[in-house]
């Protein structure tokens, strides 16, 4: 990471007082510093608790994108009607980079996280903006880009029947796709033009249609915008093979050849947001990727997304 890049992200605002008073009053310059930075960090506010995060939200004045709507295959619980926990995988899994949702057709434009306890050890929240992987990208690997850029990629997932809690692709097709039964599942997958397969132990393992890799934001910067190192470094348990999780558009293989340069140029330019305990962070979900280390003790970083 240069220099330059590292001393603008994220975006730092030191405060104190109250943070949903301060969103309210500042939300213009908040949204400009954001789209500066790609991720702003509030530190020495005074949240001291999930109900008070659930108030800077709302204080922020933008509509939510609620668990239940979204097609996220992470295990989550609510805290409040806007807020939930960020990820119920266990302290041991990392939760490599990605944008949220980036793997599904739906996914928010931006999330606040919270820490309410900060861990003893580890736990930070990786952030790495993707501009700048992809300019990296362009330049050390431009035929992979230009490949991704023109078919696209596909995602495949294995959805267990009922919510697994042990992984952090656990989330049941049940709850995922919001139906009670395999035919309810099966009209909401051809809503989403998903290809998909049922397997023998009552799992389902389900196909995107072809998705998007890069995306170009209004002021023209164009981004790393998908799922493809989470899915590809991460999406093993015991019924996802991460060599099998992705595509190109065209349904040939993305090897580990493809991937390397993304993941060495991602964990080049990535900033590990160490938690103290009432810390607030807002994310541009458009231009910045994020994950979770794994961490020792106790740790509660709850989320709320932006639609
Ligand atoms: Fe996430």
């Amino acid at each position: 990471m240069t220099e330059r890049e590292q001393s603008e992200f994220p975006g730092i605002i030191a405060g104190g007082g109250d943070l949903a008073a301060f969103l309210a009053a500042n939300k213009q310059a908040v949204d400009l510093a954001l789209g500066d930075a790609g991720a702003l960090l509030f530190r020495g506010f005074d949240v001291p608790d999930p109900q008070a995060f659930d108030a800077a939200v709302e204080g922020y004045g933008e509509g939510g994108f609620t668990y239940e709507d979204s097609l996220s295959n992470a295990v989550r619980t609510n805290v409040t009607p806007r807020v939930f926990t960020a990820n119920e995988a266990p302290p041991t899994t990392e939760i490599f980079l990605h944008h949220e949702m980036a793997q599904t057709p739906i996914y928010p434009a931006k999330l606040f996280f919270y820490c309410e306890i900060a861990p003893d050890k580890g736990g930070a929240t990786p952030l790495c903006r993707s501009d700048w992987v992809l300019d990296r990208l362009s330049e050390q690997a431009p035929e992979f880009v230009a490949r991704i850029e023109a078919n696209g990629v596909r995602y495949t997932n294995v959805m267990p029947g009922d919510d697994d809690a042990a992984s952090g692709q656990g989330r049941s097709w049940r709850s995922t796709l919001s139906a009670a039964d395999r035919v309810g599942a099966e009209a909401r997958l051809v809503e989403l033009s998903y290809s998909w397969e049922w397997l023998n132990d009552g799992s389902l393992r389900a196909t995107t249609p072809v998705l998007p890799a890069i995306r170009t934001l209004p002021d023209g910067r164009r981004t790393f915008f998908n799922q493809l190192i989470a899915a590809f470094r991460g999406w093993a348990d015991s019924r996802n093979d991460p060599n099998r999780s992705i595509t190109f558009g065209d349904g040939s293989p993305i090897t580990q050849g493809d991937m390397a340069p993304a993941i060495a140029i991602a964990n080049a330019l990535t900033y590990d947001l160490e938690w103290q305990v009432g810390d607030v962070a807002l994310v541009d979900n458009f231009l910045t990727m994020h994950g979770r280390r794994p961490f020792e003790g106790k740790r509660r970083v709850l989320a709320s997304l932006i639609a």
